[in-house]
């Protein structure tokens, strides 16, 4: 993509949407960043680390883009205080960050790995020592290896280790940390790491996908049942990855078609929590889940959970396919629409949050709603030891512009994450999209405020 050309159809001035200031959100909205803890720790192997299936998959070769890997990373595991320095100079109040499930147990389950709770409890000191809430996610991705090797997802244990690991981390971080979050994007995990092959563990097909959407669903209400049981003041949510779905044409089979993307990419996991069960009228192909399903799972599956974090980029326009298997539609991607993307090839839709906020709002037993991650990947460059980042700056306000829009007209959002604080580890597609508003040079890991993350600053000074 050129950044120019791109520069110039995102850049339209719009003036129908209210003033972009942080008062216009009101006082009880909360503000942030968000990072997960494989894609900025590094240290992926001292201070008594268990392997987690990303340092394996990425071991190997051709996984990962350019053999890429999360073994340094930012270096975070070592630079955490300059870090949160840098972002308490940045006006930054609330800080989402994952725990390593095999930093804490390097198998998984049993022996307790001290050094480990060592390292969070001095991050989460250092934090609010600088007046920064920490926002904890209990899983971004990064399971320990020793677990897949009895199964991982796909198998129904994990309901029990996964109980283990939540207490341990309420019982080692409840009495600092308020807020916390169960899963990150369930659908990302099993999708891309059981049924593609793309992400860690790298399993393919239906009989390693099904059970591990079932049991990760199992997983999100049960472990804000060991959170909420143990800390009954903090505040407890999960996170779903989410796009606005249209159809390319209003034909019945391009509606049909992307009715079926919206239940497997939105609702899926987010129904059954609700107690509306899996939206299988819908995803015909998924019926197979049922015998996964054991009596009084339906309701296991349900939680009324404190907030939901959603975590949006893009949209997905859909065309009916007779060749696509069990979906019977295809994604058609912006490029062929001629449409303005960042760097992961996805579209920028800045209307579709606004939608998704509606979609939302509109579900009964969902209190709140906070957008847990939302930014763009772009080729940022350092050049004179500054980084322009016009496009990014251009992303995060007219996306906000949508918030704000959404939250007047009544959609009960109150919380925003930009991904990400700093340039990270962006998984199979290694280090070359930067999604931070903080550059990271990997070679030296000189940290550069980007002009995005001066906006912010600014914007968050009010
Ligand atoms: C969602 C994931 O939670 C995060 O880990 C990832 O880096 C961003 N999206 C961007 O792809």
């Amino acid at each position: 993509m050129s950044a120019t050309s791109d520069a110039a159809s995102i850049n339209q001035p719009d003036n129908t949407n209210p003033p972009l200031t942080k008062t216009a959100f009101g006082n009880d909205f909360t503000w942030g960043v968000a990072t997960a803890a494989y894609q900025i720790e590094g240290a992926h192997d001292v201070a008594g680390k268990g392997a987690s299936i990303w340092d394996v998959f990425s071991a190997r070769k051709g996984k990962v883009k350019q053999n890429h890997n999360g073994n340094l990373a930012c270096d975070f595991f070592n630079r955490y205080p300059d870090d949160l320095e840098l972002m308490q100079s940045m006006s930054i109040p609330n800080f989402r960050f994952s725990l390593s499930w095999s930093r804490l147990l390097p198998e998984g389950v049993g022996q307790v790995n001290q050094a480990g709770i060592d390292y969070y409890n001095r991050l989460i000191d250092h934090c609010l020592e600088l007046g920064i809430k920490p926002w904890v996610t209990l899983y971004h991705w990064d399971l320990p290896h020793a677990l897949e090797q009895k199964g991982g997802w796909a198998n129904r244990d994990m309901i029990g280790w996964f109980q283990e690991y939540a207490a341990l981390c309420a019982k080692a971080f409840g009495d600092r940390v308020k807020h916390w979050m169960v899963l990150n994007e369930p659908m990302v995990f099993t999708g891309a790491g059981y049924f593609l092959g793309v992400h860690a563990p790298g399993r393919r097909g239906f009989g390693s996908f099904v059970p591990a959407v079932h049991h990760a669903t199992l997983c999100q209400a049960a472990g804000a049942r060991v959170l909420k049981s143990m800390l009954p003041e903090a505040e407890v949510g999960t996170t779903f990855s989410c796009s606005h779905v249209e159809p390319l044409q209003q034909t019945e089979k391009d509606i049909k078609a992307a009715k079926r993307v919206d239940a497997l990419l939105n609702r899926l996991f987010l129904e059954p929590v609700l107690g509306l069960g899996y939206p299988l009228d819908d995803l015909k192909f998924m019926r197979r889940i049922e015998k996964y399903m054991k009596p009084g799972d339906e309701e296991l599956l349900k939680y009324d959970f404190d907030f939901i974090g959603i975590q949006n980029y893009t949209r997905e326009v859909v065309k009916y396919s007779f060749w696509t298997p069990f979906m019977q539609a295809n994604l058609v991607p912006p490029k062929k629409r001629g449409v303005p993307q960042t760097l992961m090839n996805w579209e920028v839709y800045p209307e579709g949050i606004y939608h998704l906020l509606h979609k939302y709002s509109q579900y009964k037993n969902i209190p709140k709603i906070l957008i847990t991650e939302n930014g763009a990947a772009f080729a940022d460059e350092l050049k004179d030891g500054q980084v322009h980042d016009p496009l990014r700056v251009d992303f995060l306000q007219r996306y906000l512009q949508q918030v704000l829009r959404a939250r007047q007209e009544g959609a009960n959002v109150s919380g925003y994450f930009v991904w990400s604080f700093v340039d990270n580890f962006e998984w199979a597609e290694g280090y070359d999209p930067r999604f931070g508003i903080v550059h990271v040079d990997f070679e030296t890991q000189q940290r550069t405020i980007k002009s995005s993350g001066y906006w912010y600053k600014q914007f968050l000074e009010g």
